[in-house]
């Protein structure tokens, strides 16, 4: 058995249901500690509002050099209406963008899965969504997410103007590009890579440039162009048309939440943050469900853990090399869904609903 020696893996539970859907992580964690003697060491700090609250900023040094020592970071969700009305530099979002930013984390990996026992929790046809299995490839340190100038500035008559700035270069380009290639490769072989080439010079240069890098390294790969509206609306339309869609920093965040709408619920996609591989094959990563902090349903112990749970065993497969315990763990999510287990947002007609903490149980127990 693989043995995880004293790996590092630091929880960031945030806000909203992160702390409650991160908890459940915790105990699937140390569970893997007792029972299958890996030797995860972790460690819980604050992030986004609730280290606001408590330091006056959404994420202190000592945290931040905390995530750059640790081989996985666990993130539950940033933000909340509490801290809406903070100067944009202080808000809680801060934090992950710095993370991602500073951490170099310039490739996220979104899945989007329907699982077969939930095809009719999607809003779209069983026939539309069964079967689906999309890899969302989003560019996350680059783009109008972090480009210069940017800023909101007084100008004549009593206005003002807000300004952001995208771009790209080409090893921008290049480097998610190759991500998405090298994923394909493991599945299909199809990428779909989506820009505004109609209307942005930063999308032709994106068309240009991964084009240029598949004629030259993938030639096997069966690359597609689409622009971003239309790949928005090929979602809807036929979204198993897809294998990997390629996409900017911001295409890519608004393609993520449709995608993982059609596999039922927000509540069931993980994501990975990862950067480049180091000399010694060490990947920096940070792992985080995609559903976001959702206030409205926080602190009722009525969240999906799934999204979560899912998102450790990425970093299972992705940071700590543990393939086995990844797939130990999906399998797990598998058999409580056969089962007919289903918290709120995913519940339906003659399944039974249970809340956080009890599915976070159930899982456990399907591990043994
Ligand atoms: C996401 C989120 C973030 C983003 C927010 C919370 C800053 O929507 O991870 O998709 O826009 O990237
Ligand atoms: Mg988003």
């Amino acid at each position: 058995m693989t043995k995880a020696k004293n790996r590092k893996i630091l929880l960031l539970p945030g806000d909203g249901i992160g702390p409650e859907v991160v908890k459940e992580v915790k105990k699937i964690i140390e569970w893997f500690n007792k029972n299958k003697s890996l030797d995860f060491s972790f460690e819980e700090e604050l992030i986004g509002g609730a280290s606001i609250d408590a330091n006056k900023i959404p994420i202190t040094d000592e945290v931040f050099y905390k995530s750059l020592d640790s081989e996985a970071v666990i993130l539950g969700a940033c933000g909340g209406p509490k801290w809406d009305n903070l100067e944009f530099s202080k808000k809680p979002e801060r934090a992950l963008l710095k993370l991602r930013k500073e951490l170099k984390l310039f490739a996220n990996l979104r899945p989007a899965i329907c699982f077969k026992q939930l095809v009719d929790s999607s809003t779209l046809k069983p026939e539309i969504v069964s079967g689906l299995d999309i890899m969302i490839v989003r560019e996350l340190t680059g783009g109008i997410y972090f480009g210069e100038p940017r800023g909101i500035e007084p100008i004549e008559n009593n206005e003002r103007k807000g300004v952001n700035t995208h771009s790209y270069t080409t090893s921008e380009i290049q480097r998610i590009a190759k991500v998405a290639f090298d994923l394909a490769k493991k599945r299909k072989n199809k990428v779909t890579s989506c820009e505004k080439s109609n209307v942005m010079e930063a999308g032709v240069l994106w068309r240009e440039e991964v084009q240029a890098l598949k004629d030259k390294e993938y030639k096997k790969i069966e690359l597609n162009h689409m622009l971003a509206d239309n790949c928005a609306m090929q979602l809807l339309r036929n979204p198993k048309q897809f294998d990997v869609i390629l996409a900017d920093n911001l295409f890519g965040d608004m393609l993520s939440d449709e995608a993982a709408m059609l596999t039922g619920s927000l509540g069931l996609l993980p994501s990975a943050s990862l950067g480049s591989r180091d000399k010694n094959g060490k990947i920096r990563s940070l792992y985080e469900p995609v559903h976001g902090s959702a206030p409205d349903i926080a602190g009722k112990n009525i969240a999906n853990p799934i999204a979560a749970i899912l998102s450790l065993s990425m970093a299972l497969k992705y940071s700590l090399d543990l393939d086995k315990e990844a797939n130990l763990l999906d399998a797990a999510v598998q058999k409580v869904l056969d089962d007919g287990l289903r918290t709120k947002d995913i519940m339906s007609k003659g399944k039974k609903e249970v809340t956080t903490t009890d599915m976070g149980d159930a899982i456990i127990s399907k591990l043994k």
